[in-house]
């Protein structure tokens, strides 16, 4: 009979973030459609960021990391203990520790087909070097930088007038919509280990 009243648990993120967090944003907004079943615990950053200013405006917990910022993130994992860890335009190398401690469950956003131009201001560089062809990749965070297993990646055709404005926002909207999507496959276990291929159970879009 208590059964039927049951509240189900959603899984538990968190969300790193040290920029505009657009892709925060997007995550929370996939929350409350329902399109992505978790709850985020809360918004880490590691710097006065806008990231925050979405918070407030969502009405999300956001905690700025104290220096140094590694036990600080330590201290608040341990705490808060989520499913998953999202690095959304976090700007730092986690630590090896973090890493080991997390394996499996820390997920990472790049905007470019990895490997090709990983590291900072990768849209401009993939821009710039004339590529026809760019796109997003989701992944697995390992020690390296945007070096994890790939969970996912989407292509984009970069048209002959475009813009770097242009492909910016390309490639910022499938950032947006597949996040989440991938999020909620990652959560559901909807994935296994194949040699160091990540293979989805199932096609995301
Ligand atoms: C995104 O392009 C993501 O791929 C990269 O950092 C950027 C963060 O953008 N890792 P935002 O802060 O989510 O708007």
């Amino acid at each position: 009979m208590c059964g039927m009243f049951q509240r189900r648990v959603l899984p538990r993120i968190v969300v790193l973030a040290s920029g505009n967090g657009s892709n925060f944003e997007a995550i929370a907004n996939a929350t409350q459609k329902g399109l992505l079943k978790a709850e985020i615990q809360a918004l880490l950053v590691d710097r006065e960021c806008f990231a925050v200013e979405r918070a407030k405006r969502l009405d999300i917990q956001w905690i700025r990391l104290e220096k140094p910022w590694n036990s600080s993130l330590t201290k608040y994992l341990e705490r808060l203990k989520p499913d998953l860890i999202v690095l959304a335009g976090f700007m730092r190398i986690l630590p090896s520790e973090i890493v080991k401690e997390w394996q499996w469950k820390i997920v990472n956003i790049h905007p470019s087909l990895l490997p090709a131009f990983p590291g900072m201001h990768a849209i401009e560089k993939a821009y710039n070097y004339g590529v026809k062809v760019s796109g997003i990749t989701i992944h697995f965070v390992d020690e390296g930088v945007d070096t994890g297993p790939i969970i996912f990646q989407k292509a984009l055709e970069i048209k002959r007038d475009w813009s770097l404005k242009k492909l910016e926002e390309e490639i910022h909207k499938l950032e947006h919509r597949y996040y989440p999507l991938v999020i909620q496959k990652v959560l559901e276990k909807k994935w296994k280990i194949v040699g160091r291929r990540v293979i989805l159970e199932e096609d995301i879009g």
